[in-house]
């Protein structure tokens, strides 16, 4: 990237933008944005504020080196390694599922479904934690609940038990690296899951920004996208307790197919939730 010699926030930005959008990032102004806020070690409202500000040789060179990596796809939350989730910041690691926004929308079918269970010593297991951000969201909001998270990859199983501890939530949290094949203890009051779901065909497709950056094992969910699903409702009975309930993130298209799944199992369906974009994200379910 070639920026003028001592640009100001402003230029910076603009030239940023433009070059962002010239490689076909649609977000490229907030992204812009964002990472010069990073490189100059400013926030927004300096950005606001200050647009005539002119960077130092170092700020410039932090730009140049961002913007190197998001002209190759990186998301801009790897590149900064923080992503906000929930009320909370979350640090984002290489090889673990970068959390999205979307998700936000199974925490609050789990808040919802609680109601006033969340204010209870309630047991919560997260299946495939990834960071940590279902599990660490839920803990926030329910000050007496505990948890188990699981996830088969141990470079999400550190990051996960890293974001609690930060959080100050680790004292009622266990994080352990293991399949959900393997055996777990149970029964909990609320389970889980934001699973792999696309079809291993689908996945080269991907924007590169995901396919590029965020883990297979994270991504990959079979041939026709339902395995996880399957892997759940064949175990779900030993897991939940009697009035447990069962929150699960779904792939836009796939509320039909799940859900006979665990129609097939006996399991009884509560409810079904939109993401911001109006796409199916969340089913809930008791047995
Ligand atoms: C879509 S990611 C969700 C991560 C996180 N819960 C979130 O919402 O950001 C799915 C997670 O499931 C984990 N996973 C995949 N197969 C698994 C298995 N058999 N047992 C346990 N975890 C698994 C992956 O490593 C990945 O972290």
């Amino acid at each position: 990237m070639r920026l003028p010699a001592h640009a100001s926030i402003a230029q910076a930005t603009e030239s940023l933008s433009a070059l962002l959008k010239e490689a076909g990032i649609a977000e490229h102004h907030s992204d812009a944005r964002r990472l010069v806020c990073a490189a100059f070690g400013i926030t927004h409202i300096d950005m606001v504020l200050r647009p005539d500000r002119k960077g130092g040789p170092e700020e410039l060179a932090n730009l140049e080196a961002f913007a190197k990596r998001r002209l190759l796809r990186e998301p801009v939350t790897r590149i900064l390694g923080t992503r906000g989730f929930w009320s909370l910041e979350l640090t984002v690691r290489p090889h673990v599922l970068d959390p999205r926004p979307d998700t936000e929308v199974v925490v609050e079918a789990c808040l919802d479904a609680l109601g006033a269970r969340t204010g209870d010593r309630i047991s919560i297991l997260d299946l495939g934690t990834g960071s940590g951000a279902i599990i660490a969201a839920l803990l926030s909001e329910c000050p007496l609940a505990r948890g188990i998270a699981v996830d088969l990859s141990s470079e999400a199983a550190a990051a996960a038990r890293h974001n609690l501890a930060a959080l100050a939530l680790s004292d009622r949290a266990i994080v352990l690296q293991q399949s959900w094949f393997d055996p777990l203890p149970g029964p909990f009051d609320l389970v889980v899951s934001n699973p792999p779901y696309i079809n291993t065909g689908e996945i080269g497709d991907l924007d590169p920004e995901v396919c590029e950056f965020d883990p297979v094992l994270a991504l990959d969910g079979g041939f026709d996208g339902l395995d996880a699903y399957r892997a759940i409702a064949e175990r779900i009975r030993s897991w939940l307790s009697h009035d447990g309930i069962l929150v699960l993130e779904i792939g836009a298209t796939q509320a039909g197919a799940v859900k006979t799944i665990f129609e097939n199992v006996g399991a009884r369906f509560l409810g079904l939730r939109q993401d911001y974009a109006g796409h199916d994200r969340a089913m809930v379910w008791a047995l």
